[in-house]
């Protein structure tokens, strides 16, 4: 297969979609990769690093796809700009917030492409090496805490100093999915006392097992796949009952709640926040997806009755080199999934993990079943 790797433009977006290595691993598999410049150099890989992995260099997005490549990789959605220039034909695999109303999908089926929407891996075994919702959010998780616990006004362990003992932090994690184990396990690393809820069995054996103490939701709402699901009026006010009594006394609040598909979901309301210690933080990871903080902003600290509340967004980049490598493991393994038993681009709308990703094939919209 032709790959091409497009360097970022979003601002602020750190990371690449494919590291010197895994190019390393695709032209030993007999594939062509062609990279722009720069691609890497915001997540510290050079491009003399793609050139002895054994890719080419373009100049700019323009001779990448001048090349002619069958598949583009990228982190984000292109540009309009970008799409314009994607060659006719072409598969391009990134993150595409598919669901969203902008004028991407127009433009990708005008140009005849296929496109492959990384958020869309499904989540079965067989793909989870190729899952970047998954890789991204433990990214996400880990660096919440050390952005959270550098804002704090307080030491996150317990010390005990000539100058007198320090009890430790209580750090509260709604939402304990991949994001949130992540973050519990570093914040149990730096020393914080830890609790965390969730409104699905499974979690609370895995927030056992980290160490830290399950806060017992008084309604479930277990959703299917492995996710949750929408609470009802009724489950989420017995449920928030439950929040508003925990968390007066935290210190450190991070929270990750998430629907497929859906907004996501209020769990810290104004009248919580008041009931916190000032000086206290909060950060929302779900702040990009609506928020489960009220008042949330993303990208933006807001201070509401001297709580800091942070409306953390696109984290995962500003942890460009790790994350990068992780992406680029599951594109690596997405790509080869796609090459077939021959070493040919093998877009089969019928593959159980190609199939639910197509968000465009061949210049039109995939019927899916629902
Ligand atoms: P997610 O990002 O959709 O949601 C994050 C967390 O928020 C989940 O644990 C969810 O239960 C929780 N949540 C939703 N509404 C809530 C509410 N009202 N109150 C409190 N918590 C709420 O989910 P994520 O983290 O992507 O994955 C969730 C689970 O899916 C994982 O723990 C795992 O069991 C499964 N999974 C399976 C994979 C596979 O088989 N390939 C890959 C990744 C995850």
């Amino acid at each position: 297969m032709r790959i091409g790797v497009l360097r970022e433009t979003v601002s602020g977006e750190r990371r690449v979609a494919l590291v010197p290595d895994a190019v390393a691993k695709l032209v030993a598999a007999g594939h062509q990769i062609a990279v722009q410049r720069g691609a890497g150099e915001a997540a510290g890989f050079l491009d003399a690093a793609y050139e002895k992995a054994g890719a080419t260099l373009a100049a700019d997005a323009a001779a990448l796809c001048g090349g002619n490549p069958e598949i583009v990789v990228k982190v984000r959605k292109p540009s309009s700009a970008e799409a314009a220039l994607l060659p006719k034909g072409s598969t391009l695999v990134a993150l595409l917030t598919p669901g969203s109303n902008d004028d991407l999908l127009p433009a990708l089926k005008e140009r005849g492409l296929t496109a492959l929407a990384l958020e869309l891996v499904p989540r079965i075994s067989r793909a989870q090496s190729m899952d970047v919702l998954s890789s991204q959010s433990g990214v996400a998780g880990y660096k919440a805490v050390l952005v959270g616990a550098s804002a704090l006004d307080k030491f996150l362990p317990m010390l005990t100093t000539a100058a007198g003992s320090i009890a430790p932090a209580k750090a509260f994690v709604l939402g304990a999915g991949v994001a949130g184990l992540q973050a519990i396990a570093t914040a149990r690393r730096l020393g914080a006392v830890v609790s965390a809820f969730d409104v699905r069995s499974a979690a609370g054996e895995q927030v056992r097992s980290l160490g830290a103490q399950f806060v017992e939701p008084a309604a479930k709402a277990e959703g299917t796949g492995g996710y949750a699901r929408a609470q009802t009026e009724d489950e989420a006010s017995q449920n928030a009952a439950i929040i508003a009594d925990h968390i007066k006394s935290q210190d450190l609040v991070l929270t990750t709640a998430l629907i497929p598909g859906r907004k996501a979901p209020i769990l810290v309301t104004d009248a919580m926040l008041a009931s916190m210690r000032p000086g206290s933080v909060v950060l929302d990871l779900a702040a990009e997806s609506g928020g489960n903080v009220e008042g949330s902003v993303p990208g933006e600290t807001v201070v509401r009755h001297g709580v800091q509340l942070i409306g953390v967004a696109n984290i995962a980049a500003s942890v460009p080199l790790h994350a990068s490598q992780m992406f680029s493991t599951n594109v690596r393994t997405l790509l080869t999934h796609l090459s077939g038993e021959n070493g040919a681009l093998t877009v089969n709308a019928a593959d159980e993990i190609t199939g639910p990703m197509l968000v465009v094939h061949n210049g039109a919209v995939p019927v899916k079943a629902s």
